[in-house]
């Protein structure tokens, strides 16, 4: 596979330490949000919320599920929506705007993760999942086999299956220390499945796993051997805590840089999964010629909305997401001290996102603990079960929410497992 000269930078900055005016040369330092308060919040404004994460459930249950947050946007995100909706100007985007948005991208990832993109190799779709199904579709032919970690973020299986690709299973190996990349189980169901496609998933969802520069190594030099086309999505990259470092798999090596495609947004960090704007970064005009072919109509225009929020959460969303990296530390911290403590629990604290991938199988609380958990303790967890077969006995906690609100709901839960 031809490669594309993309420059691997090495690059120490984590994020929160990034001075925006060197992501972007028009970057505007914004401090309005160092003084966020984060524990402020109003119970019935959350409740009145539209979106799935708070109107889908009881509003006598905490919801701990789908991965929003519930904290302010940045200001600056909330002063360009509302600069645009004030000046009536929601028309259809410009191919500027589009450029800008792929210009900051590859800055920001030069500048954070070391590798460094052309822009005319990075394409814009409306989500992340999108890109996983277009990919899916140029990588692989129906009934191809696709290798996915697993337990694995539950739209892949539903990407694989509804593309026509058949699923194939490498699931993560639990060690003392937590998961790892199996990639001697990962190369043999390559091998035996003839797979073409990998979709790894790093930071990975849902065990918050950090993929150590050694694991993912690994992987290229399988990537190598079985000529993979490699689909990373890296949309949890910023959510990282201290002692951990995200490496794009494309920054890996120049060759594995070349099969790679890495998937993005700004939706995750910045808590606006439903203004609809991710990238998609090609390691060759080869891999993205392929996924080119999907015609353009056909995958949906893009939203202004989602394009400005986006510039403007990479431009002067740097101090916002310091205060709220630290403060999801701090509920990653307390979620760990309060499970360690209950008996028969297995959690390991995740090195990134804010999620907690927890294993209540010793509790004998059946297949799918969340159930029973969104009775007795009122809280709503993902079921494990849909995160595959690795899932069964387990359930995902999402602690990005206030303090006081994760802390009654941990007590609950708490409650919930020692009646059990
Ligand atoms: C690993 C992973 N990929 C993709 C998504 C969804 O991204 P999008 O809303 O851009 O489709 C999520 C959402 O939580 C995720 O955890």
């Amino acid at each position: 596979m031809p490669g594309n000269g993309l420059l691997v930078l090495a690059s120490e900055t984590p994020i929160s330490q990034v001075d925006t005016d060197s992501v972007n040369a028009m970057a505007d330092h914004d401090d309005r949000d160092l003084s966020l308060d984060l524990e402020a919040f109003d119970l019935d404004a959350l409740r009145r919320r539209k979106g799935v994460k708070w109107s889908w459930v009881d509003p006598a249950r905490f919801p701990m599920w789908v991965a929003d947050m519930d904290f302010p946007l940045a200001s600056a995100i909330t002063e360009t929506l509302q600069d645009s909706i004030g000046r009536g100007d929601v028309g259809y985007p410009s191919g500027e705007e589009m450029e800008e948005v792929r210009e900051a991208y590859c800055q920001r990832t030069s500048s954070l993760y070391g590798v460094r993109f052309p822009s005319e190799l990075v394409e814009l779709t409306s989500d992340v999942v999108q890109s996983v199904y277009l990919g899916l579709l140029a990588y692989s032919d129906p009934g191809e086999a696709v290798v996915v970690n697993t337990p694995a973020y539950p739209p892949f299986f539903s990407a694989v299956s509804e593309t026509g690709r058949q699923l194939v299973e490498a699931p993560l190996r639990l060690g003392a220390d937590g998961y790892a990349l199996d990639l001697d189980q990962m190369e043999s169901v390559i091998a035996s499945s003839g797979a073409k496609v990998v979709i790894l998933c790093n930071p990975h969802n849902p065990t918050g796993r950090v993929f150590s520069l050694a694991e993912l190594e690994g992987l290229a030099e399988i990537a190598s051997r079985h000529g993979l086309v490699v689909m990373s999505d890296e949309i949890h990259s910023d959510i990282v805590y201290p002692g951990s470092r995200h490496r794009p798999f494309a920054s890996v090596s120049e060759e594995a840089a070349s099969r790679t495609v890495t998937l993005a947004s700004a939706s995750k960090s910045f808590n606006m999964a439903g203004l609809r704007c991710a990238t998609v970064a090609f390691g060759s005009s080869e891999l993205k010629r392929r996924f080119d072919a999907f015609p353009e109509h056909a995958r949906g225009g893009l939203s202004v909305l989602g394009m400005r929020a986006t510039l403007a959460a990479w431009r002067s969303g740097g101090p916002w997401f310091s205060r709220v990296l630290g403060y999801l530390e701090a509920n990653r911290d307390m979620v760990a001290e309060v499970l360690g403590g209950i008996e028969g629990l297995v959690h390991f604290s995740p090195e990134a996102t804010y999620l907690s991938w927890i294993d209540f199988s010793q509790l004998s609380m059946g297949e799918d603990p969340s159930e029973l958990l969104g009775e007795k303790a009122q809280v709503v967890l993902s079921p494990g079960p849909t995160f595959g077969e690795p899932g069964k006995g387990h359930a995902r906690l999402n602690f990005a929410t206030p303090r006081p609100l994760l802390s009654r709901a941990l007590e609950r839960l708490a409650e919930a497992c020692q009646a059990s």
